[in-house]
């Protein structure tokens, strides 16, 4: 019995089906975090695929709605926290990545499948990417339709990931993200669209492969630096530093870069029209918040292409660092995880240049 059925009976089968799973020693272990989202939401009836409520259904029950799963792999489930994912914090991030890199230091753990709402995958993917410290596989999946819906694509992508959790093709990658029957990597996915299945695009690069009877099918693979391989360690924090983000549009002002640096940001990334492009009244807000310490990033709202150093700003002159092809809100993560070891906008760059 799947999800949905599930869960438009109350659950009350889930009970009943008890799908308890034995242990299967040519089996590959795998421990799925639950945080919530869309993949664990519900909705007042089978059509309702907008307007349902998120983070409402249990890892067990995501699990044994599943049942397909025990061939495929030995599952455990931990509900890690349990929020619509617009709601994901810093702190949020550390217990996470804490317990992921607990989890992966064990012999008996193979591969990691964390449940996800589509709204900041992108973000708590490229942070785990930057931070976990460990090459076998960690997979992010969650779904565009909530459990309760006809055609609800939870339990396949469930399933996809802890097939490619599962699978040693998955390991020394970096974090994975998969949904509809793609994977794509942690650095370059982002969700582009509202509603469509297909919301998670890697914007002119494309995807790493796909996912074929629950195994994984790779066809290239990134080249910058992950998990084992970066300089980043949260293992001994207890908070990040402050980075937001300011937006650029015609008519913009100064007045969100000033309470930004008001509020004793560390750092601020700015998502400029184009090539990254300061509008005149940001630019000077920009160069005062430099002047007092706060490390300056330009990137683009674009979405694609690489915001270039020293193009439409002389970031030599500014002592401002350019994004290369990291959108915002990656832009922000890496920045803040820089400021962790470095304010040197030198070495900065060179971690944006790495990462
Ligand atoms: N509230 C959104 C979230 O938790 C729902 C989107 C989803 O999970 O697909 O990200």
């Amino acid at each position: 019995m799947h999800l949905a059925q599930l869960a438009r009976r109350g659950f009350a089968a889930a009970v009943l089906c008890g799908a308890g799973f034995a242990f299967a020693a040519d089996l590959p272990n795998v421990t799925i975090l639950a945080t919530g989202g869309t993949i664990a939401g519900t909705g007042a009836t089978s059509t309702t695929t907008v307007g349902y409520t998120a983070a409402k259904i249990g890892v067990e029950k995501l699990i044994e709605a599943v049942p397909e799963l025990k061939t495929i792999a030995n599952v455990k489930g931990e509900q890690v926290f349990q929020i619509a994912s617009e709601n994901m914090t810093n702190d949020y991030w550390l217990t996470l990545a804490k317990r992921v890199n607990t989890l992966l230091r064990q012999s008996d753990v193979d591969g990691i499948v964390i449940t996800h709402g589509t709204d900041t995958i992108e973000e708590t993917a490229y942070f785990l990417n930057l931070v976990v410290k460990s090459d076998k596989p960690v997979v992010i999946v969650g779904a565009m339709r909530p459990a309760t819906a006809i055609s609800a694509d939870g339990p396949i992508n469930l399933f996809n990931a802890v097939g490619v959790a599962g699978s040693k093709d998955a390991k020394g990658r970096g974090v994975l993200v998969a949904l509809n029957d793609e994977i794509q990597g942690a650095r370059e996915v982002t969700k582009t669209s509202t509603m469509l299945a297909n919301t998670f695009r890697a914007p002119e690069l494309g995807n790493l492969g796909y996912v074929v009877r629950g195994q994984p099918m790779f066809y290239r693979a990134s080249t910058r630096k992950h998990t084992t391989a970066t300089e980043f360690d949260i293992s001994r924090l207890d908070k990040l530093p402050e980075v937001d983000i300011v937006y650029g549009y015609a008519n913009a002002k100064r007045l969100p870069v000033d309470a930004f640096v008001a509020a004793g940001d560390a750092g601020l990334v700015h998502a400029g029209t184009g090539n990254g492009s300061l509008a005149n009244p940001v630019k000077e807000a920009l160069k005062e918040a430099r002047a007092k310490g706060v490390v300056i990033v330009r990137s683009s709202r674009t979405g694609s292409g690489i915001t270039a150093r020293n193009g439409e700003a002389n970031d030599d002159e500014l002592d401002f660092v350019a994004a290369d092809n990291l959108n915002p809100q990656k832009a922000r993560i890496l920045l803040m995880l820089a400021l962790t070891r470095t304010h040197d906008t030198g070495e900065i760059q060179r971690m944006f240049q790495t990462y």
